[in-house]
């Protein structure tokens, strides 16, 4: 078994990601009977609570076909980085420039440590390591992400380190030019060393391809599997950063769709003039997204009395909120869209294209 559908949910504090995750998940493991997983990559985990049972830094099945997980992303970072940063502070030492100064090696023991690694880093390294993993057991895996921003940079994390850092900058070439630089300071530096030969540096390149391989799995996956969502509600301020978060991320992978949560029922209003009143303000915002964001696919939830929890609530919520569509509709097909810069766009232009073979 592959992976088929990554699918990762942002948006806004409070509107409804981690019952969206949840509720879709559940319908997609029950509709393909398929193992299927949601991840939460929310450091305020909530899958616990809106499933009602215990979970957790370890996969626990809630269902027939569905797992969920919320890790502690401390535990996976020592995974990713305990070996590399051991190696890299080796190669330091074995400069010996640190020798000559104490507080220089102080300064690298304070500062080469994974307590300093951004909490967004280690979610990051989470999910490199959980993707690579359960890319194995997963037909299906959901990601409930932390709110936008923060989203950004976990989604940002890996495609900047990997394609722009790694790629680019840690070649073949680098690595020689690296060597011959180390091996001119290391020898200048503590001549005697010259007769042990091996240095710690040909360790840390390998483990640093080891992650530079690991980093490129990720990307492979992503840049074929996944749908990236926004979840919104009809107010203003939810619309206008679903709006940001389309501009921010689409960068990165386009979103192709949109969930509008918590609109108020027809049966709901009955003759309540300011639930009347409230659904015609909602419309307007309904509108306005649609008008902002006319390429994105609009799934429609409504609010519902009682709060979508637990295994029942969120099958009553998904078949609601997605009817009888299919699988393939619920998860959409293929790859993310790229994302092209409108000068991009013009520079190949049919009329663009003319001009330059004239020219
Ligand atoms: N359509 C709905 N009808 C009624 N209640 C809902 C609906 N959608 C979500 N809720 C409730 O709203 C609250 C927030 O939902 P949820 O936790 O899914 O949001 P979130 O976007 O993940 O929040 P956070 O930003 O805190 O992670 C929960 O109590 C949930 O049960
Ligand atoms: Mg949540």
């Amino acid at each position: 078994m592959g992976i088929k559908r990554v699918v990762i949910c942002t948006g806004k504090g409070g509107v409804g990601k981690t019952t969206i995750s949840a509720a879709t998940a559940l319908k997609i493991s029950e509709m393909t009977k398929e193992k299927t997983i949601v991840a939460s990559f929310d450091i305020a985990h909530n899958l616990s609570d809106i499933f009602g049972v215990e979970i957790g830094d370890k996969v626990t099945q809630v269902s027939d076909y569905l797992y969920v997980i919320e890790p502690d992303p401390d535990n996976y970072i020592h995974q990713y980085t305990d070996r590399a940063f051991s190696l890299a502070k080796a190669t330091i030492y074995d400069l010996a420039v640190t020798r000559l100064s104490p507080t220089l090696k102080n300064l690298v023991e304070l500062l080469v440590t994974t307590e300093n690694v951004p909490i967004s880093a280690k979610q990051a390294a989470f999910f490199q390591i959980f993707l690579d993993a359960s890319g194995h057991e997963f037909s299906y895996v959901f990601g409930d992400f932390p709110p936008t921003g923060s989203a950004k940079a976990l989604l940002e994390i890996p495609v900047f380190f990997i394609d722009e850092l790694v790629k680019k900058a840690f070649t073949r070439t680098t690595e020689g030019a690296l060597t011959i630089a180390y091996e001119g300071i290391r020898r200048l530096l503590n001549p005697t060393k010259l007769l042990d030969g091996r240095s710690p540096l040909g360790d840390l390149f390998t483990e640093l391809r080891e992650i530079k391989a690991r980093g490129e799995r990720l990307s492979e996956i992503l840049t074929k599997y996944l749908s990236l969502r926004l979840v919104c509600i009809p107010e203003h301020a939810a619309v206008m950063e679903t709006v940001r978060a389309n501009d921010d991320l689409k960068h990165l992978y386009c979103p192709d769709v949109v969930y509008m949560n918590k609109i108020i029922s027809d049966e709901v209003i009955a003759d309540n003039k300011f639930l009347k009143e409230k659904r015609e303000e909602q419309e307007q915002r309904i509108k306005e997204l649609e008008e902002m964001l006319p390429n994105m696919k609009v799934y429609k939830g409504f609010l519902r009395h009682r709060e979508p929890i637990t295994v029942d609530g969120l099958r009553m919520f998904a078949d609601d909120l997605y009817g009888n569509a299919t699988v393939e509709e619920i998860l959409g097909i293929g790859p993310p869209k790229k994302y092209i810069e409108p000068s991009e766009k013009v520079l190949d232009s049919p009329k663009a294209v003319e001009k330059k073979a004239k020219s």
